[in-house]
């Protein structure tokens, strides 16, 4: 039942400060001064023994686990590789039992993640599941592992699945850090408190989600565009490019920002909308740099920004704000304003939103 929404994407963005509230509910404790995942009690060992953690996935599930490869190697000092499924089974992956293979999936059914898990397996190493669908294939082949509870996800495109995903693998992250002691106890404190108010503050994002639509007025015509972050928002780029790729089949490519330069800026001219990711965080000073470069070659600058950013407002075209947060746990608020705009352009391209053509929910044949 989609409710008061016209589409069910639309619905399942606004139920994200839910639906990550869902994921955490339970597992932080104790006045959110403790992180209990039940799933991984018994693998906890195991994971904080791995010497390195393989994290595989495809679309959307990937894009998460690019996330949580910051995550992982800055709070618990782990060296963390990210794999498209659909290469990883192919490859001859050097695994061994000494692995931690964790796989994404909110179906479940993902063939190719299917068979990469069958593969993990069959080297030896511990094989992990995040999961939406409970009952799923992934979550019965894994070893252990840990619901998104997201709830049922309907719209083809992923959003809430993807925040849930996100949402676990930063409270993962943060208990292995803990565990191995290489997280000061006041930054496990902060992370986890920011963690919790996320909901909070994506309800704010949402409330104020109408002033997307004005923006998405003035680019629905563009036949390219670009998505640039850094940082825990690079993967948020990318993530930002394929919600509007898959819904409103303009062509949309994700970037490093400081790989821009390196090809992509070739690109820019007065018809290119840039959206770039650019709270105030470490690296904002280069982002702005970045927004500069886009602006002397007559790009369009759509920017991301902390709210009360007043230097970029003026420096750019569209400014969509998101309230402030510890840059580790800023994609959960960034993605949301970029799947509203993915969202509103589809809508005034007249297209099926909740169905884009050629697609399907669960790609469950390879
Ligand atoms: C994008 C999207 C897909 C899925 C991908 C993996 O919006 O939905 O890219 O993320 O097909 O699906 P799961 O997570 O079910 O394995």
């Amino acid at each position: 039942d989609k409710g008061a929404y016209d589409y069910f994407m639309l619905k399942e963005i606004h139920e994200q400060p839910k639906t990550i509230e869902e994921t955490f509910r339970g597992r932080l404790q104790n006045d959110y001064s403790e992180i209990v995942l039940g799933g991984l009690l018994n693998v906890f060992p195991k994971i904080e023994a791995a010497k390195r953690i393989v994290i595989i996935g495809c679309g959307t599930s990937w894009h998460a686990g690019l996330i949580a490869e910051y995550l992982f190697e800055e709070y618990a000092q782990v060296s963390v590789e990210v794999e498209y499924a659909s290469e990883f089974r192919y490859r001859k992956p050097v695994l061994s039992s000494d692995d931690v293979v964790i796989l994404i999936s909110q179906s479940g059914e993902t063939a190719d993640t299917l068979a990469a898990l069958e593969l993990a397996k069959s080297k030896g190493a511990t094989v992990l599941g995040i999961c939406n669908v409970v009952g799923s294939t992934l979550s019965r082949e894994t070893e252990a592992g840990v619901y998104t509870h997201a709830g049922v996800e309907i719209g083809v495109a992923s959003t809430k699945a993807f925040t849930a995903q996100v949402t676990v693998l930063t409270m993962i992250a943060l208990k292995l850090a803990k565990r191995k002691g290489t997280i000061s106890n006041e930054t496990y404190k902060v992370l986890v408190k920011e963690l919790a108010e996320i909901p909070e503050k994506g309800r704010a994002i949402l409330d104020d989600g109408e002033k997307i639509k004005a923006i998405a007025e003035k680019y629905h015509e563009a036949v390219n565009a670009l998505y640039l972050g850094r940082g825990y928002l690079f993967p948020v780029a990318l993530e930002g490019a394929l919600k509007l790729k898959e819904i409103s089949y303009i062509h949309a490519e994700g970037y490093a920002a400081g790989e821009m330069k390196h090809g992509p800026i070739a690109l820019v001219d007065n018809n290119l909308p840039v959206v770039v990711v650019a709270p105030q965080d470490d690296y904002y000073e280069k982002v702005v740099s970045n927004i500069q470069e886009v602006k002397a070659r007559k790009g369009n600058v759509i920017a991301i920004v902390t709210e009360g950013d007043k230097g970029l407002k003026e420096m750019v075209n569209d400014v969509i704000e998101i309230p402030k947060s510890h840059p580790a746990v800023a994609p959960l608020l960034a993605v949301i304003p970029l799947q509203l705009l993915a969202y509103h352009i589809a809508l005034l391209k007249g297209c099926n939103v909740d169905q884009p053509r050629n697609l399907a929910k669960s790609v469950t044949v390879e």
